[in-house]
């Protein structure tokens, strides 16, 4: 089950795989400067996406913990840094600022659990990931980023 029109991307992730899949599927499409903004509750699924994504990126089964506490993880990737971040324990947006990653989404791909937290340091073209629980899987919503970023993931995951 998928729907595609110019603002919109929603598919149905069955099971932990297919969150994973469309990990795997981002890691392709994305490049320095993009950042995900991985949104929906606790339990979601958003840190098993990143963490398909990263390892898909880095092209090994590296251990990626949940930045839970430390907030920010980072990769080194071939060709750019990943950030990894959890806000969901940032106590001001400011700090956001002593975390670096205002210039981590300039020049990394960045990707940011509860990205609410950022305040006005949300990035403009950021592309939003929303999961969101359905029976026993999630139903995943994609708005913004990249239009062609956007195009290039729907093709990948139909
Ligand atoms: N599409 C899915 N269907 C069912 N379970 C899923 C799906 N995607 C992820 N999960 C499961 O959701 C649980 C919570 O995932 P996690 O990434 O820790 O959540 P979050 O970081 O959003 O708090 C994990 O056990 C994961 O396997
Ligand atoms: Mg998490």
């Amino acid at each position: 089950m998928s729907g595609t029109d110019s603002s919109e991307t929603t598919v149905f992730l069955a099971n932990e795989d297919a969150t994973a899949a469309l990990g795997v599927a981002l890691a392709g499409q994305l490049r320095a400067g993009d950042c995900v903004l991985l949104e929906g509750p606790i339990g979601a699924g958003k840190s098993h996406l990143a963490r398909a994504l990263i390892r898909a990126r880095l092209g090994r089964m590296e251990d990626v913990p949940s930045p839970t506490f430390t907030l920010v993880q980072t990769y080194q990737a071939d060709d750019v840094e990943i950030w990894h971040a959890d806000l969901y324990r940032l106590s001001h947006p400011d700090e956001v600022l002593e975390l670096g990653l205002d210039d981590a989404f300039a020049s990394a791909i960045c990707l940011v659990e509860w990205p609410d937290r950022l305040g006005g340091h949300l990035p403009p073209d950021a592309l939003r990931v929303r999961l969101m629980a359905q029976g026993d899987g999630r139903m995943v919503q994609l708005t913004g980023g990249r239009p062609d970023l956007r195009a290039a993931l729907a093709k990948a995951i139909a």
